[in-house]
């Protein structure tokens, strides 16, 4: 992590929880707040007094009606939802599921048609302007920006509408060009970007008045591989660089979920189905032992080994069945047993056949079992992968 990335990332404006000894805390001095810092009247009391914090969300008997012809689409149905201020929450599930309904309504963009919804203690209906001081939001997909300015004439732009002075503007937009390391196209027109780039500086914007809360909406949309590594990179070092701060992400994709999120609300049809760790989520459809095994050969089929004690069943994995591995052939079996013990019985049937064991892994569950176990379809099946919705 260079020294760079951490300071733009820790030159904090206004946080929950300003900390001096983190190792990442080493903004000399901390920029200016003028005009957006939240005032005493309007900050979480635990901010100025220590006295008990506010949860970072608080959502109860949530709905948003959008009264669209021929019928009404229900896009939240029902939501309660708690986030703790300093958690990494996920909101995982398919396009339409009503994830960025949700957003909307936190980031004061959308009002509910029913229930109630808190950000740091502040009502989404009636304090509108003390959330959006301490919170900012970054979407995948966004064409945000002005193409005919450069990157970083577009940034400080932004800095003025959160009221920095000229000269803080400047600092700031240079700063954030640094951590999210867009030096080399500070002076490059927005509509030249890569999508990659686009959506650094749409981090950038994102910080710029250094938000207790960041909401981010499906962030890595659209971008490859690398690019949305970086992407994850740079907002768990943000998020990591001062305790307190908060992150609301949505995304379809598990894995990203599994991998930055400390608990995930899996949510369908307006409604969430279950919330944990990513840890406890796919316990919950760990019943059974699962392993994968790479044999040489296997004289009689998995059949023969389905027939053993403690064996739930065993096929040959698809489309692996006699494929080329390094030039020779591997038959690959999943295989389900009732527990890990079954394992001896298994491999000793194998060996009194002849076969010899190449490899063997066990396998773990996946967001997807547990998504499927909840809804009865797979993710993505009749959702279009890359559509944006909303
Ligand atoms: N402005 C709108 N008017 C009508 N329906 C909408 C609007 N925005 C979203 N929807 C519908 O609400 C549901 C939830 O959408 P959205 O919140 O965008 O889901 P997600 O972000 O999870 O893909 C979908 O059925 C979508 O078609
Ligand atoms: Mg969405």
């Amino acid at each position: 992590m260079s020294a760079d990335l951490s300071s733009g990332l820790n030159a904090t404006v206004a946080t929950p929880a300003p900390v001096s000894d983190s190792g990442l805390s080493a903004a000399p001095e901390p920029v200016p707040a003028a005009g957006h810092e939240p005032s005493p009247e309007t900050a979480p009391s635990h901010a100025t007094t220590g006295a008990q914090e506010p949860p970072a969300i608080e959502v109860r008997g949530l709905r948003r009606v959008y009264k669209v012809k021929p019928k009404p689409v229900v896009a939240l149905d029902g939501i309660d939802l708690d986030v703790a201020s300093g958690e990494f929450f996920g909101l995982l599930g398919p396009n339409g599921a009503g994830k960025t309904t949700l957003i909307k309504i936190l980031t004061t963009l959308l009002l509910p048609s029913e229930g109630t919804a808190k950000v740091f203690g502040f009502d989404v209906e009636h304090e509108t302007a003390q959330i959006r001081r301490i919170m900012n939001m970054v979407a995948g997909g966004e064409q945000s920006g002005y193409g005919i300015l450069v990157v970083r004439e577009q940034l400080w732009m932004f800095t003025q509408f959160y009221g920095m002075s000229n000269k803080d503007g400047w600092r700031r937009t240079d700063e954030l060009i640094e951590a999210v390391g867009l030096q080399e196209q500070k002076h490059q027109r927005v509509s030249t970007l890569s999508t990659g780039q686009r959506q650094k500086m749409n981090l950038a914007r994102g910080l710029l008045n250094d938000p207790w809360i960041l909401f981010l909406d499906e962030p890595t949309l659209g971008l490859d591989v690398a690019a949305a590594r970086s992407m994850r990179e740079l907002i768990v070092e943000w998020k990591a660089a001062v305790p307190g701060r908060t992150v609301l992400l949505t995304t379809h994709y598990m894995a990203e979920a599994d991998e930055l999120c400390e608990r995930i609300a899996i949510v369908d049809h307006g409604k969430i189905l279950a919330i944990g760790s990513p840890e406890a989520l796919k316990r919950r459809v760990q019943r059974e032992s699962i392993f994968r095994v790479e044999l040489d050969q296997l004289e009689g089929g998995a059949a023969m080994l389905s027939k053993l004690p403690g064996v739930v069943s065993a096929s040959a994995a698809a489309g692996a069945e006699g494929s080329e591995v390094s030039d020779r052939q591997v038959v690959v079996i999943n295989l389900v047993l009732e527990d890990d013990s079954a394992l001896g019985d298994v491999v000793g049937a194998l060996a009194a056949r002849g076969s010899q064991i190449l490899g063997l892994r066990k396998s773990e569950p996946t967001l997807e079992d547990v998504f499927v176990e909840l809804v009865g379809r797979g993710f993505e099946e009749g959702e279009p992968s890359e559509q944006v919705t909303g």
